[in-house]
């Protein structure tokens, strides 16, 4: 354990931060925000659900972040215009707002600057940003709300990025029985949850994941103590700063829900959480877990699932003859 500490702390990582608060826990309860402005966030979730943002009237981001399956596709990587084969695995959208910054290798800054990539993206929703922000003002129901919530009828690609990172901030899974515990319902867990719980902290895991969202606030390299193969060719921090200690380092993904994120890792090329804590055992910390030790993390990590988004589906307002039309089948 000390060995480890020192090995972490040299990284940059700090084991000691959270000891600071009396008795804290490395991992702190998420509650749902209160600070959303609803006209907002209500124009965000339709959005979110409408194809109509997609060159083929077909994708929404709901597709590849179905909020009915953790936020995210459960594919090894995500399908996109004319049956595109995406070159990574679709992270939840389930308490991005605790990001450090969006995408595997944090190259958006925020929620808002995320959400314009994958509509006009070719290999996603293949969407010019003109082409979809004509969409949205040939509908007269969009332009109503939209002048509620922004003062006029202006349906700017700001705007529509505005209302949609809006929305995401309200998909927040609080009240996890892990989030119990912490508050103090003791009972919330089982023992072995709890020995999973104190495996996870005592063998260096929460270097990494820990805070709210257990992870999300730092990127680190994969394959700290043994090189991470793969096929997938992405290289992470690389991809954004050029320098070479940059190569596969990764946003360190959020752990909350993680039951439901199946496959696992950029690469997606992990099925089981069992595999999963096995494969960061060995490659982010050189230890190797027992059956029995990888049971107790995996059911520890279980207890992590929150209550999922819950609202009636949002109805569409209907496209007019002045709405642009959908091209599922063109290139
Ligand atoms: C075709 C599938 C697809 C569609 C459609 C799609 N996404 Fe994504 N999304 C992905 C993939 C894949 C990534 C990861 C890309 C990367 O990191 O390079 C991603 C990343 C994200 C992230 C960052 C999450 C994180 O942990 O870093 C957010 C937020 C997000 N998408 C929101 C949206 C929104 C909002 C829309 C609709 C406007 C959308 N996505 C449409 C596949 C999709
Ligand atoms: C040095 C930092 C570090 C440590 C220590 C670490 N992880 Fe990770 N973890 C990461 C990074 C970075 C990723 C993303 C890897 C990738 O996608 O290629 C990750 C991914 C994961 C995933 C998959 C998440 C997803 O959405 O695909 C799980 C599960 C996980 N870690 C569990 C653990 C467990 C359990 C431990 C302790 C045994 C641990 N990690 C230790 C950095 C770390």
């Amino acid at each position: 354990m000390h060995l480890l500490s020192i090995r972490l702390l040299s990284l940059g990582v700090t084991l000691l931060a959270p000891l600071s608060l009396a008795a804290a826990e490395p991992i702190s309860p998420i509650f749902a925000p209160t600070d959303i402005d609803n006209h907002k966030a209500e124009i965000g979730k339709q959005l979110f659900f409408d194809p109509r943002l997609s060159k083929s009237g077909f994708l929404s981001c709901n597709s590849c972040h179905n909020l009915s399956m953790g936020g995210a596709d459960n594919l090894t990587s995500s399908v996109g215009h004319g049956w595109h084969q995406g070159p990574i695995n679709s992270p939840t959208v389930l308490n991005s707002a605790y990001n450090l910054a969006q995408f595997w290798d944090g190259r958006a800054a925020d929620l808002q600057e995320q959400a314009a990539g994958p509509i006009a993206n070719p290999g996603e929703m293949a969407q010019p940003h003109a082409v979809a922000l004509e969409v949205i003002a040939s509908i007269p129901g969009y332009v109503d709300s939209f002048t509620v919530a922004y003062g006029d009828e202006s349906i700017t690609l700001d705007r529509v990025t505005d209302a949609i990172a809006e929305f995401e901030r309200t998909l927040v899974t609080p009240n996890s029985r892990f989030d119990q515990w912490l508050l103090g319902d003791k009972a919330a867990l089982t023992s072995v949850e709890v020995e999973g719980y104190t495996l996870f902290k005592n063998s260096g895991c929460v270097a990494c994941h820990s805070g709210p969202a257990v992870g999300a606030a730092l990127y680190q390299k994969v394959g700290l103590i043994k090189p991470y193969v793969t096929d997938n060719r992405a290289q992470g921090r690389f991809a954004v700063t050029g320098n070479e200690s940059d190569r596969m380092v990764f946003k360190v993904p959020t752990l909350r829900n993680i039951e439901l994120t199946y496959p696992y890792f950029h690469d997606g090329s992990v099925n089981t959480l069992e595999e999963a804590v096995q494969i960061m055992g060995e490659i982010q910390l050189g230890r190797s877990f027992s059956d029995l030790e990888t049971g107790q993390i995996v059911a520890f990590l279980k207890t992590l699932t929150g209550d999922q988004p819950n609202f009636p589906l949002p109805h569409l307002p209907p496209s007019t003859p002045a709405t642009p039309q959908p091209n599922p089948y063109g290139a």
